[in-house]
Order: C-alpha cells, then structure tokens, then sequence
C-alpha cells in the first residue's frame, strides 16, 4: 500500500479504508499476458509490493527474459517464467490472484467490442484452466472487451462445475484512478484524497461516474458536469488515439490493476473496510454483470454495495449504459454457448 494506494480514503458507502501491513499475509499471483504492454509494467509492480510472495508469470512470448530481469529486484517475491499452453497450468498452480492482460489491444478508430473476435477464445481458454488447475483464487480479468470476457470466464467456470460469482471480477479501477484524477486536477485537490466510484461496464456509454458520490463531496455545472462525464467515458480513446496505433493505456492500467490487487490481498488478509469497484455478475435482471463498489473480503466480494443514492443524471446515464451491456454479456455468454 506504499505507492498504489490513496490514504484513509473515505469511499461513497462511508467506510474508512484502513492501511496497514500488520495483518500482512503473504499472497501467491500469477499474470497470464505477463510480457505485454499492461503485463510487465503490472509484474513489476507486483514484484514491488511487499504481500507477493510468488509471482508467476505466463505468456506466449519472451516470459524468461521479462523473469530474468525482475528477478534481479531486491525484493521478497520469487519471480518464475511459463511459457506456452503446455506451462499455463504450471504458471497457475497455487495461484491466489490471477491476473489476465492477455490480448490484443485497440488501434485508433477501433471500438472494444471490435476485439471480441481475437480475445473472447483467449480468455475463454485461459478460464478454462483456470477453473480446472486454481478454482479459488480470484480471477481479475483485464482483456477487453470486459463487458463480454467476464460472462465468458463465468460461463466457462459453471461449465466446469466451479462457478463462484465472488471471485471473478473485470478489472475496471482504471475508470475510478481516471475520475479521481480528472476531478482533482479540475478542482485543485488532492488527488489521493478524491474517490470517485464508476459503475456499470467498461466501453464508452457504459461507463458510469457517480460525481454525486465523489469524497470529498464536489459539484459542477451542468455542461462541466457533462463534459467531464464524457471524458472519463472516452478516456482510454484519448490514450489510443494519443499513440497512434501503439496499443492503448497500459502504465495507467498496470498503475490500477496493482491498486486492485493490493485491495484484493488486504482483504484476503482479514483487513476491514476495502472497497474496490470492478464489474461482477449482479444477478439483476437488467444488469446482470455490472461495476459497483463493492466490499472486499477473504473470500471476494463480502457484499455487493450497489448504487447508493444516484441522482437523475447519474439514472439517466444508467439507462443510456444498459443495451449496450446487455447486448456485450449476451455476446459473451452466447460465445461459450454456440456448440450446445
Ligand atoms: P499487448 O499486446 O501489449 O500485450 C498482450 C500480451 O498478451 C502479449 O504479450 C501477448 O503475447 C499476450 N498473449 C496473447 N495471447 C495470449 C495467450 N493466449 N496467452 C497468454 N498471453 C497471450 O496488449 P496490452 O496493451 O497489454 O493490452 C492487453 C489487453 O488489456 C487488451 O485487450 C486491452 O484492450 C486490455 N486493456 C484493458 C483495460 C481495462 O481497463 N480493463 C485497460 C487497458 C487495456
Ligand atoms: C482503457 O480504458 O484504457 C482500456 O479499456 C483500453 C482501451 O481500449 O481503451
């Protein structure tokens, strides 16, 4: 919690979040995408954290080099290289936190959704031992797109009889950081005392800031308000388009999925008071899979927080997210289902 973690931030639902490393546990976490873009920045980030103890790292390419080199940092995780189909249920033998960066990423004028194709087999392979080889640990998915690989994961753990909605989570802290960031800075605040929660999915309409819900409590203008609701939604296509056909954010994302993980093994360690919002299955008719903030706790999610108090804004922004994210989950869902 030394650098990836905002202090005593007071969440929407009012739980103090408590930073300590009394209760440390030691935390075994793989990476499967470990040589990418997102995956490497994340493994050093990992390597830094104090809670890692093993850190597996899988990929199709180049893990011992990217092995090799972390394993020079003088810190107490013990890094180890898989590559290839045949080591991934090496990589992940043991596995307490699973995080997947596998994929390809967007080039500029490409939505998520457009990298179905390509990632929806990935993760629905990676699932797949997953669910066979660590079926308790958590599984924090980043590929994109989010909305349709978590209902991918899910349907692959239920077809294998594993099924354990608490633990499989889409990784959707990068729109909370971008939030936090956008309203500190247009504010003049510090930002590791803003907490904005971002519900919904995590593709462009659906992506929800509840500003109303923002600690400290901030108020903007209509049209501010509108505009900066709109960035945070088209942030990740503001870095696209920024490297021009170089990929998509992958510091900022390694910077939010090691936020993510830490508050993951903060709760797996009997901490209390870790709120994250990622995208989960809901079990609501409309919303089946859907970002709340939600309470961490050994076992995943101890208690969905749900929305809170939105305002009519915030309502509207929530209709306007729904078809989309309900057409991104069927998609996923129907992808695991075409051969029954
Ligand atoms: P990248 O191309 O730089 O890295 C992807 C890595 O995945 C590569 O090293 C590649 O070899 C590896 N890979 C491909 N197939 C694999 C397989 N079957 N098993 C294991 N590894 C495999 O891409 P990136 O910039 O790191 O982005 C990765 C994914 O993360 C993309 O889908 C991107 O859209 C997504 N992303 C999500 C968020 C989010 O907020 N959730 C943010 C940024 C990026
Ligand atoms: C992001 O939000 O940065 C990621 O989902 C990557 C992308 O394609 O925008």
């Amino acid at each position: 919690s030394r650098i990836i973690s905002p202090r005593n931030v007071k969440s929407a639902q009012g739980v103090l979040r408590h930073f300590s490393l009394s209760a440390q546990r030691d935390a075994r976490v793989a990476v499967l995408g470990a040589s990418g873009g997102i995956g490497q920045p994340l493994s050093l980030l990992l390597k830094e954290n104090p809670r890692v103890t093993e850190l597996a790292l899988y990929d199709v390419v180049n893990t011992p080099g990217v092995a090799a080199d972390l394993s020079h940092i003088s810190t107490k995780a013990k890094v180890t290289a898989f590559s290839g189909e045949k080591e991934l249920k090496h990589a992940v033998k043991d596995a307490e936190i699973v995080l997947i960066p596998a994929g390809v990423p967007r080039k500029p004028g490409m939505t998520r959704d457009d990298l179905f194709n390509t990632n929806a087999g990935i993760v629905r392979d990676l699932a797949k031992v997953c669910a066979k080889i660590c079926p308790d640990a958590m599984l924090c998915i980043i590929t994109n797109p989010v909305n349709s690989t978590v209902p991918i994961a899910s349907e692959v753990y239920k077809q294998e009889g594993v099924y354990n909605h608490k633990k499989i989570f889409g990784v959707t802290t990068l729109d909370v950081v971008r939030s936090n960031t956008f309203i500190a800075e247009a504010k003049g605040l510090d930002v590791n005392q803003v907490y904005c929660p971002v519900v919904g999915g995590h593709s462009g309409v659906t992506i929800v800031p509840l500003i109303s819900q923002c600690t400290p409590p901030v108020s903007f203008p209509a049209e501010e308000r509108e505009k900066l609701t709109r960035r945070i939604q088209n942030a990740g296509t503001e870095v696209v388009e920024a490297k021009a056909g170089g990929g998509s954010a992958t510091l900022s994302m390694a910077y939010a999925a090691a936020r993510f993980a830490n508050s993951l093994m903060e709760a797996m360690s009997g901490e209390s008071g870790i709120v994250e919002c990622a995208y989960v299955f809901s079990g609501d008719a409309d919303t089946k899979y859907f970002s709340t903030p939600l309470l961490l706790g050994p076992n995943g999610v101890a208690k969905n927080l749900g929305l809170s108090q939105i305002n009519e804004y915030e309502h509207d922004l929530v209709k306007e997210a729904i078809p989309e994210l309900e057409s991104n989950v069927q998609k996923g869902e129907d992808f695991i289902h075409k051969d029954d």
